[in-house]
């Protein structure tokens, strides 16, 4: 059978099969290095090993190598160190940066992966019930938390603070399962997504613009898609427009934001014993924290009827993520049970983002499709303006013209034109093409010039044109003209 190698690590290939791309990871021993990693073991066997000496553990090994006669083996080592502090086999997925997920789907069954290029995929790894439940096990301990009979779902993170969720059997009919999300450890900035095409430094512009809304009407967004489509990923993005001192609170199932801001009080929906704790409470709790921004994690229940209570009673600026794959469904999921929001309150929602993953030339791309307002209501149907749409032929998201409802009321609450708020768009796409250019993406930098816009106004743009002039370029970064002519 042809056999295309598309990509190659330390401990991995994908390779490319007649009909299917799989993932190989090289980790069988030879028998030289099994019987190495079993005199390792008896040397190892006389020590006590625990967590805390992981740091140190390079020297032990070392000295055991030493003991036994044997020149340092990196492969062997390796591998007793994945057994000892990590989970084992996975650890060697787990390092692999362009995997987002892995799926062990039960006993003696392949491994699964999802990749950033070549999406999912098999491995030939397999592991069995035992290898499996010491998995679960560890996970477990390294969360705090309790999977048993009673207890066989769990839903936790790594040290490292990938997600994971866990299942045994029964409910799960093919033996225990594991499933990690694994967390980006350099979180994706706005820059990042801009140059991956997910959008146009227009439409985060325009996002900005809502989530900052001058202060005075930030924008109430939800940003809906499928599983996996970069919703959360998105949210963090357009978070970290809120100014520094704003008050912002975040719920989340499982602590998945990564926010450089100042005043961020964070909460995650569980309880000492590591059970889940009710996150409507959690959220009418942050109510009496005097917020001035909530972050939702996920809405997917209750929650959401509380949320938007808050919203109609003055809360601004408030932001979540939800399931669905279109805004009219992201409608019909918030007016439905279980979160039953009556429509009347879905007025104050000002902005659906949609992002879905898309196939484009054979790769898996995230793309926004679209960006739409709540115009109104008419009788029982709320109204959507569909304000930005990606067309897939051009692979480009694009403002459909419709003037925005969003922009009125920014207007009014103001004092400016529209034509004012116009350039105020031009200035802030402008900042970010710069940062685009320069390639300034860490979250933190990315911050730092948001801030700096806040607190500087037009004297930042002016430094942005003395740079631009100083390593020789014109003082142009998109498509228009001097930067003046924008002051
Ligand atoms: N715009 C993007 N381009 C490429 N990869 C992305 C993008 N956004 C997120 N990702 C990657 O996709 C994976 C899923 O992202 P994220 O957790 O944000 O999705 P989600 O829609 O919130 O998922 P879930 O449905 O589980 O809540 C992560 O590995 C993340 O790094
Ligand atoms: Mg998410």
């Amino acid at each position: 059978m042809k056999m295309n190698v598309l990509e190659e690590g330390d401990y991995y290939k994908i390779v490319k099969e007649e009909f299917e791309t799989k993932y190989i990871v090289d980790i069988e021993l030879s028998p030289k290095e099994k019987e190495l990693f079993r005199k390792l073991r008896r040397c190892l066997g006389k020590q006590k090993i625990i967590p805390e000496m992981k740091e140190a553990f390079d020297l032990i090994l070392k000295e055991c190598f030493n003991s036994i006669g044997e020149p340092y083996n990196e492969r062997v080592a390796k591998f007793i160190k994945n057994e000892i502090f990590g989970l084992g086999k996975l650890e060697y997925l787990l390092e692999d940066d362009n995997l987002e997920e892995i799926m062990v789907n039960g006993d003696n069954k392949p491994v699964y992966v999802v990749h950033r290029t070549y999406g999912m995929m098999k491995t030939n790894l397999i592991l069995q019930r035992n290898d499996i439940l010491n998995i679960i096990n560890k996970i477990a301990a390294f969360a705090g938390r309790v999977i048993n009979k009673e207890n066989p779902l769990l839903d936790a993170r790594l040290p490292n603070g990938d997600r994971v969720n866990a299942t045994l059997s029964p409910p799960a009919l093919e033996g225990p399962t594991i499933t990690i999300r694994k967390f980006r450890r350099e979180a994706f900035s706005i820059v990042d997504l801009i140059k991956f095409g997910t959008l146009t430094s227009d439409l985060a512009a325009f996002l900005w613009l809502a989530v900052e809304g001058f202060r005075i009407k930030p924008a109430n967004i939800i940003i809906a898609g499928g599983t996996g489509s970069g919703k959360t990923t998105t949210l963090n993005c357009l978070a970290i427009f809120i100014p520094q001192n704003e008050r912002v609170i975040t719920i989340e199932d499982t602590a998945e934001l990564q926010l450089p801001l100042e005043h961020v009080v964070r909460f995650e929906a569980i309880s000492e014993e590591g059970k889940p704790l009710d996150f409507n409470r959690l959220l009418i709790n942050s109510l009496r924290m005097r917020p001035d921004r909530i972050i939702v994690g996920e809405i997917r229940g209750e929650e959401a009827l509380t949320l938007f209570t808050a919203m109609n009673t003055g809360h601004e600026g408030c932001m979540g993520t939800l399931h669905a794959n279109n805004s009219r469904e992201t409608i019909s999921r918030l007016t439905n049970s279980p979160m039953n929001v009556p429509i009347t309150m879905l007025r104050v929602l000002d902005l659906i983002i949609i992002q879905n993953k898309i196939m484009l030339n054979g790769k898996i791309v995230r793309r926004i499709e679209e960006v739409s307002e709540v115009a109104g209501i008419e009788g029982n149907n709320l109204l959507l303006n569909k304000l930005y749409q990606y067309d897939i032929k051009r692979d480009k998201i694009t403002s459909t013209g419709t003037p925005s409802r969003l922009f009125q009321i920014l207007a009014k609450a103001t004092g400016r034109d529209l034509k004012e708020l116009n350039i105020e768009l031009e200035k802030r796409k402008l900042i970010l093409e710069f940062l685009v250019k320069r390639n300034i993406r860490r979250l933190t930098d990315v911050v730092s010039w948001i801030q700096r816009y806040y607190q500087y106004g037009d004297k930042l743009l002016l430094e942005i044109e003395k740079e631009m002039k100083v390593v020789g370029g014109e003082a142009k970064v998109g498509g228009f003209g001097d930067i003046r002519d924008l002051l």
